[in-house]
C-alpha cells in the first residue's frame, strides 16, 4: 500500500540552493502515489526547471498568476482547493517572511492564503539567517497560524559554516509527512458497493436512451473507499469514460441498462456493509426495444416508456440492520422537499442531494456542491469543491453512522 495514494499535493519550491533537492521530493511522493502539482517561485526558477517537475509529476507546472493554466477552472485558487495539502520545501528566509505577513504577489503566496489544506514549510537557509529573530519571529506567526514546520538539519550548508538551516533529506520530509497525512486504513476488511455513472436503455440495436451522469463522483466513492482499505464493488453504467480505478480492494462490473444494474445491485448487496448508489439510474425503458433498426418513416416516432424498478427502494426495503443505505438525489428544483422525501421513501441513512441545474457543479464537473440529509433530520451543507474531497467528507461521516450502527461495525 502506497502511504500517500490519491493524495492531492501541493508542492511549493522557493528559490534557495537546496531547490535542486525538491525535483527528488516530487518523485518520492509520486512514488508513495500522490498526485504531485508544482508551483515554482521566480527565484526557484533559477535553480530548477519547469520542465524537470513536469517530467517527473506528469503534472503541468505552474508559476505565473498570468499564464494560460491549462487544467484549473479558477485559475488561480484551484490548486489552493485542489490541495490534500501543501509543502513548500524549501522555504527561504525571504519567503517565510511573505508568507508571515500574509502576501499574496504570486501563484505560490496566494495559494498558501487560499488553502484551507494543512501546510507545512521545511525552512532552509544559511544558519545566521535562520536563526535572526526576525525569521524565528516570523516562523512562530506560521506556527500560530497552524502551518507546521519540518526543521532543518544542522550540518554542513552550501555557503560553507556549519549550522541549523539544512533542508532535510527528501526521504525524510517524505517520511514526516506521511506521519500526518498518510493514508490510514479506517475502513480495512468491511465490504462496500458503490454505483457510478448512467444507465443505457436501447431503443433499437443502434440507438439508445441516457444521460449525463460521468460517473466522476461515484468513482471518486469507490477510490476514497479502497484507500481508506474496504473492499470495493463498483458497479457502473455505460455513460462512463473513466479509467478503472488504481486498487487492487476494487472489483469493478460494467452494467448497460437499469435491470442489468439491478441485477448486479442485488447480487452485490447482500454481504456488503455499506452500499452508496451515485448512479443516475435511467428511471423509464422503452416498453419493446425494436429488433431492427428504427426507419425515419415518420414524421412524428412515438416511444412507448415503461417505469424501471427503483433498485434503491428495493435495498432499502430489504436494508438488514446495521447495513448503510447511502443514496443521490438530482434535483432541479424544490431540493430539499424532494431530497428529503427520497430519504423517507427509500429507508436510507443518508442522501446526497446535488443541484444538477447549475452549470459549475454536479454532471460531468470536477467538482460538486451538496447537502447532506440524515435519517435523524439533520442537513450539512457542504460547499463547492472538488470531488475527490466530497468523497472523503461523506466517508467521513459514513465512519461516524458505521460506528453509531445498532450492529458493530
Ligand atoms: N435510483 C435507483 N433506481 C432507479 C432510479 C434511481 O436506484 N430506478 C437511485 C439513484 O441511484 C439515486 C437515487 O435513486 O441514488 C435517486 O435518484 P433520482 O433520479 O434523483 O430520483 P428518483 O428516485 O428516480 O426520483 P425522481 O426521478 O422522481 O426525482
Amino acid at each position: 500500500m502506497r502511504m500517500l495514494h490519491g493524495k492531492k499535493v501541493v508542492l511549493g519550491v522557493t528559490g534557495g540552493i537546496a531547490a535542486y533537492k525538491a525535483v527528488e521530493l516530487a518523485g518520492r511522493l509520486k512514488k508513495q502515489g500522490a498526485e504531485v502539482h508544482v508551483i515554482l517561485t521566480e527565484g526557484a526558477k533559477n535553480f530548477v526547471t519547469e520542465l524537470t517537475f513536469r517530467e517527473i509529476t506528469g503534472q503541468p507546472v505552474t508559476s505565473t498568476m498570468w499564464g494560460e493554466v491549462a487544467n484549473f477552472q479558477v485559475e488561480h485558487i484551484a490548486l489552493a482547493r485542489l490541495a490534500d495539502f501543501v509543502i513548500v520545501a524549501p522555504a527561504t528566509a525571504n519567503f517565510i517572511a511573505k508568507a508571515a505577513h500574509g502576501m499574496a504577489d504570486d501563484m505560490l503566496t496566494t495559494t498558501l492564503l487560499a488553502t484551507r489544506a494543512p501546510v507545512y514549510f521545511a525552512p532552509a537557509m544559511n544558519t545566521a539567517m535562520y536563526e535572526n529573530p526576525i525569521t524565528q519571529e516570523n516562523i512562530e506567526r506560521l506556527i500560530q497560524q497552524g502551518w507546521r514546520m519540518i526543521e532543518p538539519e544542522t550540518g554542513m550548508l552550501a555557503c560553507g559554516t556549519i549550522g541549523a538551516g539544512r533542508l532535510p533529506e527528501p526521504e525524510d520530509i517524505v517520511q514526516a509527512l506521511i506521519e500526518t497525512e498518510g493514508v490510514q486504513e479506517t475502513l480495512a476488511g468491511k465490504r462496500f458497493l458503490v454505483t457510478a455513472g448512467g444507465t443505457l436503455e436501447a431503443v433499437d440495436p443502434v440507438r439508445f436512451l441516457g444521460n449525463r451522469s460521468s460517473g466522476k463522483m461515484g468513482y471518486a466513492i469507490a477510490e476514497e473507499a479502497a484507500r481508506r482499505g474496504a473492499f470495493v464493488t463498483l458497479v457502473f453504467g455505460a455513460t462512463v469514460a473513466l479509467p478503472a480505478p488504481d486498487s487492487p480492494l476494487v472489483t469493478t462490473v460494467r452494467v448497460e441498462s437499469a435491470q442489468d444494474m439491478r441485477e448486479a445491485v442485488l447480487k452485490a448487496s447482500e454481504g456488503a456493509d455499506v452500499i452508496i448508489k451515485a448512479a443516475a439510474v435511467a428511471d423509464y425503458r422503452v416498453k419493446e426495444i425494436a429488433a431492427d433498426k428504427i426507419k425515419k418513416n415518420d414524421e412524428v416516432l412515438t416511444l412507448e416508456l415503461v417505469k424501471n424498478p427503483d433498485i434503491l427502494k428495493e435495498l432499502g426495503e430489504k436494508k438488514r440492520a446495521g447495513q448503510i443505505l447511502v443514496g443521490f438525489a438530482a434535483e432541479t428544483q424544490n431540493l430539499l422537499d424532494y431530497a428529503s422525501d427520497k430519504l423517507r421513501k427509500k429507508n436510507l441513512d443518508l442522501l446526497v442531494a446535488n443541484d444538477v441545474s447549475r452549470k459549475d457543479a454536479g454532471f460531468a464537473s470536477d467538482y460538486n456542491e451538496v447537502k447532506l440529509l440524515y435519517a435523524d433530520g439533520r442537513i450539512e451543507d457542504i460547499s463547492l469543491q472538488p470531488k475527490s474531497k466530497i468523497a472523503r467528507i461523506l466517508l467521513d461521516r459514513i465512519e461516524d453512522l458505521c460506528a453509531a450502527a445498532p450492529v458493530p461495525f
